[in-house]
């Protein structure tokens, strides 16, 4: 009843709630998605929600994405929002245990690592991976079969990232001790960690010590690499550990080896949920139309020959752009990330409102609803990547722009999955060459179709960090003639 009589006209609408701590925590966990429709039906774009106790505001659609993602560094703070998930995962000294400035400082030499030469040499590692896996895999033998995608595409989309992101060093560990440690370290990044951060999940000990035994793993070859820097032919001398191992910050020192740990766990973690449930979403949707299979290798053979020549970089990104549509129009229905979070440092008013914003609430962005919206796309529940074709070639150049690009034009777009303004996603161009070389290699190697040749989509499951479809995920296939 207080909250229906004493409405206050200088904050935007409370979200009804029975019980005050608790507030919405459980119907905006179960689905998020039908949360804001539901709350966009009654109070509009703005709103505020009570979660666990923490103010939530949702500021949706095009001009809400901007409210967000655009907000003054006085004004919002990423750090405030992540930290006390992402710290203990990543480690210290990066990404969200520093200031903004520094951040902006890592991303560069993240960035710097993630050059045009090295996605050259990416692809064939990639397929190298994706071949090696299927031979190995009990769920590929013989001429046909079926295969759960919640067994397989972690496990893919780690092995091709650890080859090429991390080296082959990370990459060969990962078949022994390392994959252990690092599923100790994965199940400290759940929401429950980020809910109740204060609370000693017996989980949280062991990715303690995956975050530590990890972080000296990667600091032992950091000192081997140097100590062998005069001698060593073989080194991967261009890769992403030896580039960060030469970074500095801009006052002159030295990225610390531990910084350098820290940023490659940190690097293995971001595009580790993101990737895999994006490519899982694809096989799935690609698998319930199989004409879209079809297509995906009638391009192949346009671009590559009949013979289906080796996948090269420039190829696969500029020529294939069936398959990037399909990339696209994956992420639109299936933003691995369905909010995006800031806290709120001063308060912030909202344009054309008597609304402000009061310092220590929690900004909420989900450009996933604007993208489902069909003010914006028609029919925005079908996956129909034609809808992207006819794009204008700025556009497409656009995507394909390596520049540093980390404060974006485009923050009020009704298409964000990879965010925008400073904290933009560095790894997009990364992702794209991944998903890009996993699908052409499925689709070379399988015809594939959902069980019984249906149409359906699981549903996705918000219940882990990332919208997944629920598990198994099944899609049958049959190997093509070689
Ligand atoms: C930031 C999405 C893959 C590294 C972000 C953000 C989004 C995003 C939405 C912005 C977060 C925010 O504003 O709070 C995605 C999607 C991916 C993907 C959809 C794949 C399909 C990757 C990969 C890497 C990566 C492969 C690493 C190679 C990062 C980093 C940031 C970021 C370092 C910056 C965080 C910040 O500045 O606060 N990503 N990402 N991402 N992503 Fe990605």
């Amino acid at each position: 009843l207080q909250q229906l009589l004493f409405k206050d006209p200088t904050k935007p609408p409370l979200v009804f709630h029975y019980f005050p701590f608790f507030g919405s925590t459980v119907v905006y966990g179960m689905d998020p998605y039908k949360f804001f429709s539901d709350c966009r039906e009654k109070y509009g774009d703005t709103f505020t929600f009570v979660m666990l106790g923490r103010k939530m505001t949702a500021t949706l659609g095009p001009k809400g994405n901007d409210f967000v993602f655009n907000g003054r560094l006085s004004e919002v703070s990423a750090e405030d929002a992540y930290a006390h998930l992402t710290v203990p995962v990543f480690g210290e000294g990066v990404v969200y245990d520093v200031p903004n400035h520094v951040l902006m400082e890592q991303k560069k030499f993240m960035k710097f690592g993630l050059t045009v030469e090295n996605f050259r040499s990416y692809v064939p590692l990639i397929v190298e991976q994706v071949e090696d896996y299927i031979k190995r895999s009990k769920f590929f033998k013989g001429a046909n079969g079926s295969v759960p995608l919640s067994d397989i595409i972690p496990e893919l989309t780690i092995f091709t990232a650890a080859r090429t992101l991390q080296g082959k060093e990370i990459r060969d560990a990962l078949d022994g001790s390392f994959a252990k440690l690092y599923h100790h370290l994965d199940s400290g990044f759940t929401p429950m960690n980020f809910l109740f951060p204060w609370f000693p999940f017996p989980q949280n000990k062991r990715r303690d010590h995956a975050q530590r035994t990890m972080a000296q793993f990667y600091m032992d070859k950091i000192t081997k690499r140097r100590a062998n820097e005069k001698n060593d032919e073989d080194q991967e001398r261009s890769d992403m550990m030896w580039n960060l191992m030469n970074c500095s910050y801009k006052d002159g020192r030295k990225v610390p080896d531990k910084e350098v740990a820290h940023m490659m766990i940190a690097l293995l973690m971001a595009g580790q949920h993101t990737s895999m449930a994006t490519i899982t979403w694809m096989l799935l949707h690609v698998a319930a139309q199989p004409k879209l299979v079809a297509r995906i290798l009638a391009e192949q053979k346009r671009v590559f020959g009949d013979e289906l020549a080796p996948l090269s970089y420039e190829k696969l990104v500029l020529e294939c752009t069936f398959l990037g549509h399909i990339i696209r129009e994956t992420l639109r229905i299936h933003p691995p990330l369905h909010s995006i979070l800031r806290k709120v440092k001063s308060p912030m008013h909202i344009d054309g409102t008597n609304w402000v914003v009061p310092k220590g609430h929690y900004l909420l962005a989900a450009p996933g609803v604007s993208s489902m919206d069909e003010k914006y796309f028609k029919n925005p529940l079908a996956f129909d990547p034609s809808r992207w074709e006819g794009q204008k070639a700025e556009e497409e150049a656009e995507k394909f722009d390596f520049g540093f690009g980390l404060i974006s034009k485009g923050t009020a777009s009704p298409y964000l999955p990879f965010g925008a303004g400073r904290h933009r996603c560095i790894g997009e161009q990364f992702a794209n060459v991944q998903l890009m070389t996993i699908m052409a290699t499925f689709v070379r190697n399988f015809e594939i179709q959902r069980p019984g040749g249906g149409s359906d989509v699981p549903a996705p499951d918000y219940s882990s960090m990332i919208a997944l479809p629920a598990p198994p995920s099944i899609i049958e296939w049959v190997k093509r003639d070689p």
